[in-house]
């Protein structure tokens, strides 16, 4: 049976550290102020959130999502032992594509170096936070079905130049951070049913559509572009966001969905050595590790230290705890995400 195995793993975050203390004195251009820009303070963050710092890209006009896509790209190559050439399908997702079109997979490609006439196929997602499963879904139906051989599956963000520094914004500046992680998936021919990716299900409850979400253009405005007047509405350019509507659903959501693929699958904890949730607040990860009844030593964050990293959350946790010696080669692990959108589904793979 043919089977998507992860061949290898790669991540990248920003050498700037920004602690929460920190946060208050930034200024539009996230250049810190002697005075304070915002009423937010450490200890709201850290007891609401769980995040102590996160990383944020300088803010010299130079860095784009590519490059910092780019970055865990060639990590996770190397990790794989396989050469960018050797890669014939791209997939990335991002909120916070390079420009509005075309997409930042293609922008990638481009810096991977292996853009040419009859290149590989490249696919932007935006589902968010699920995107990475998303795109591990796809990854996995291309393989499994002989469509594509070796695909470079990359989560990237950009968040800290399109956030609200004031007071106003405090509620979502405080959770996001810039980073990304990477993937690279190949075939294996194998009768074990426990190799490679053994389950995915992601969905969508439109629903939830306007709940978590970031305007910038209305294409049914001529010019679709915003109007002077427009751009200084702070609702229109920055991610708006109805905080404890998000938080419910995702707890909802992320135990309905780890329990449905354990129960699909035939397994129980004692099978799986990890659990890796998406990265969207410390106490929604814990709520469902109570309320899923999840083995609170199998639950891995990397929050504390990176903030809400959107689509890059699961490689980069991933990597995190390899790189502390945490997760090893062949460990089992079970994601679930939540997103905007509202966006959701869970996975079950062996990392390599
Ligand atoms: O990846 C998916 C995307 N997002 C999420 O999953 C986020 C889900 N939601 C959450 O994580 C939480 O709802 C938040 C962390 C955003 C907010 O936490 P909360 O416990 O729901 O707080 P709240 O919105 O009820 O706000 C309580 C108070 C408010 O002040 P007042 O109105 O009571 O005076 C907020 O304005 O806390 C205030 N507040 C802050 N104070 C200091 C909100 N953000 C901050 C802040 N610093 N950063």
């Amino acid at each position: 049976m043919l089977r998507a195995k992860i061949l290898g793993l790669g991540s990248y975050v920003p050498d700037r550290v920004v602690t929460n203390e920190e946060l208050a004195f930034l200024d539009e251009k996230h250049v810190r102020q002697p005075e304070r820009q915002s009423e937010t303070t450490d200890a709201w963050v850290r007891k609401r959130t769980g995040i102590e710092e996160r990383r944020y890209v300088a803010n010299d006009g130079e860095t784009a999502t590519s490059d910092l896509a780019l970055h865990a790209a060639r990590r996770a190559l190397d990790d794989a032992g396989v050469t960018a050439e050797e890669i014939d399908c791209i997939i990335l997702g991002t909120l916070s594509p390079d420009i509005h079109f075309p997409g930042t997979a293609i922008f990638l490609q481009r810096k991977l170096g292996i853009a040419r006439e009859d290149g590989c196929a490249c696919y932007d997602i935006r589902q968010q936070c699920s995107a990475f499963l998303y795109g591990m879904q796809m990854a996995d139906a291309f393989i499994r079905s002989g469509i594509h051989k070796r695909v470079l599956l990359v989560g990237a963000e950009l968040h800290s130049h399109s956030l609200d520094y004031t007071s106003r914004g405090r509620d979502v500046t405080a959770l996001f951070g810039d980073g990304a992680g990477a993937m690279v998936l190949g075939p294996e021919e194998t009768d074990d049913p426990r190799a490679g990716v053994l389950y995915t299900k992601v969905g969508a409850d439109g629903t939830g559509a306007w709940d978590l979400h970031l305007k910038v253009f209305d294409v049914r405005k001529m010019p679709h572009f915003l109007r002077d007047e427009e751009t200084h509405d702070p609702k229109n350019v920055y991610p708006q966001m109805d905080g404890k509507r998000v938080f419910l659903n995702a707890v909802r959501a992320m135990c309905m969905t780890t329990k449905a693929a354990l129960e699909q699958l035939g397994l129980t904890w004692a099978d799986v050595d990890w659990f890796v949730p998406h990265q969207a607040n410390l106490r929604i990860n814990e709520a469902v590790v109570q309320y899923a009844e999840i083995p609170p030593e199998k639950a891995l964050n990397s929050i504390q230290v990176y903030g809400n990293t959107t689509a890059a959350t699961l490689p980069l946790t991933i990597d995190h705890h390899r790189k502390k010696g945490t997760v090893k080669r062949g460990d089992l692990i079970l994601s679930s995400v939540f997103g905007a959108g509202f966006t959701y589904g869970a996975a079950v793979y062996r990392f390599g």
